[in-house]
C-alpha cells in the first residue's frame, strides 16, 4: 500500500514506501534493495514541496544520539566535539547544546528540521550557518553502501548550498555529524534585531539568546503544524555591485549586505515591495509577517503553491530585475 509522505507544507502526496533505518548497519542492509528503483531522501520534511506522488522509496534516518568524541579531535580544552546521529531533531540539538554550556548554535534555534539536512541544506539564520561549526560529515553511499566521511572543506559550503545538493545529489546518506562548540560564548548578536529582542541590561548567555531567537521566529514565522509551509520558500539573491548600486539609487530604504561575491538583497523585501505580503492565489499565500514564506492556507497541491512562486517570481522579475529561485526542493 502507498504511502503518505510527512511534509510540514501539509500536501498530500504518496509514495511507493517510506523505508527507516536506526543504524548505520541497518541502512547498510538496505541500500542493495534500493538499486532497482528510485530512492529520495528526506530530513524531517520541512524543506519539500511535492508536486506528485513519490513514484519509488522514500529514505529517512532515524539515528539518533549525541556523543562526546573530543578526545579524537580537540587541541583546545574549550572546544568540544559532539558526534550526532542525522535523524536528531534539529532544535533538540540546539536545546542539548545550550542546555550543557556549549556555544556556537545558539543563533539557530527553532530551525526545523533534522541534524543531518542541517548538513546538506548548510541551514543558516541569523548570522550563523551550519557551517561555521561542522567538522565532519559522516555518510554511507546509496549505491555500494561504503562509509565515507567529508572533511567542512570537502562538503564545499556556501549560502545554502554543499556537494550533497550540486555533484553528489541522490548519492549519499548523512548518518553522523560531528560538530565543534565551544566551553567560550561569543555572542553572535549583529544580525538584525537580536540585540533589540535581548532585554535591556541583561547579561547575554546562550540561553538568553536562544530565548530571543525563538521569539522572533514564533512572531514572524507560520507554525506548520497550525499553517502548512516550509519557511523561506525563495533563497536570497546576490547581486553584483553594479546591479546593487543601480536599485539603492531608486530604493535607498532598501535593506542589504555584502558578502562575497556581490551583495544580498532580502528577496522577502523585494516580494513585499511588489504587494504580494498577505495576498492569496487560491489556497496558497504569502504569509502575512514575513514575504519569503509561502504557506497553505488548507487543500492546496504543489500545482497551487508553484503557480504562486511563479506569479512571485515574475513581479520580483519585472519591478527589480532580479531572478529569484526557491530554496525548497521541488519534487
Ligand atoms: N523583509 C521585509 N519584508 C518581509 C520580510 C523581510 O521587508 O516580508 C526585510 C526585513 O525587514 C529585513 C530583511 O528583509 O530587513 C531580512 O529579513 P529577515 O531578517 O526576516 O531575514 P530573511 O532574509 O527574510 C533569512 C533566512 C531565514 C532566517 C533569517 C534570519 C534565507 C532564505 N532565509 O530570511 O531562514 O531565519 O534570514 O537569519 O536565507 C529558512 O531558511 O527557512 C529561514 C527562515
Amino acid at each position: 500500500m502507498r504511502k503518505r509522505i510527512y511534509n510540514t507544507f501539509g500536501i498530500e502526496a504518496y509514495a511507493n514506501d517510506i523505508v527507516e533505518y536506526g543504524s548505520v548497519a541497518e541502512l547498510q542492509n538496505i541500500v542493495p534493495t534500493l538499486q532497482n528503483c528510485q530512492y529520495f531522501h528526506v530530513g524531517g520534511g520541512s524543506n519539500l514541496l511535492f508536486t506528485k506522488d513519490y513514484e519509488g522509496t522514500i529514505l529517512h534516518s532515524k539515528i539518533l544520539g549525541v556523543e562526546d568524541v573530543s578526545y579524537e579531535y580537540s587541541q583546545s580544552s574549550d572546544d568540544v566535539y559532539l558526534k550526532v546521529g542525522s535523524g536528531m531533531v534539529w532544535d533538540d540539538f540546539v536545546g542539548y547544546c545550550v542546555g550543557n554550556g556549549l556555544c556556537g548554535a545558539e543563533n539557530l534555534s527553532l530551525i526545523p528540521g533534522e541534524v543531518g539536512a542541517s548538513a546538506v541544506q548548510n541551514i543558516g539564520a541569523y548570522g550563523v550557518e551550519a557551517k561555521d561549526i561542522i567538522v565532519e560529515v559522516e555518510c554511507v553511499s546509496l549505491t555500494t553502501g561504503e562509509k565515507r566521511t567529508f572533511t567542512n572543506a570537502e562538503c564545499q559550503y556556501s549560502y545554502r548550498q554543499s556537494i550533497f545538493k550540486k555533484e553528489l545529489k541522490g548519492q549519499y546518506a548523512v548518518v553522523y555529524v560531528v560538530y565543534r562548540l565551544s566551553r567560550k560564548f561569543t555572542p553572535m548578536l549583529d544580525y538584525g534585531n537580536i540585540r533589540s529582542q535581548l532585554s535591556d541590561g541583561e547579561n547575554v548567555t546562550p540561553q538568553a539568546i536562544r530565548d530571543a531567537i525563538i521569539n522572533i521566529r514564533q512572531t514572524k514565522l507560520p507554525d506548520p503544524k497550525v499553517t502548512g509551509n516550509a519557511g523561506s520558500f525563495f533563497m536570497n539573491p546576490v547581486v553584483s555591485k553594479e546591479k546593487f548600486e543601480e536599485l539603492y539609487a531608486q530604493y535607498s530604504n532598501m535593506p542589504y549586505y555584502e558578502v562575497e561575491g556581490g551583495v544580498k538583497i532580502p528577496a522577502g523585501w523585494m516580494i513585499e515591495q511588489c504587494g504580494w505580503k498577505g495576498k492569496a492565489l487560491g489556497p496558497a499565500a504569502v504569509h502575512d509577517r514575513q514575504a519569503l514564506v509561502l504557506v497553505n492556507l488548507g487543500g492546496a497541491t504543489g500545482a497551487d503553491i508553484i503557480c504562486l512562486c511563479e506569479a512571485v517570481r515574475k513581479s520580483v522579475k519585472d519591478k527589480f530585475g532580479i531572478t529569484i529561485n526557491p530554496e525548497v526542493n521541488i519534487i
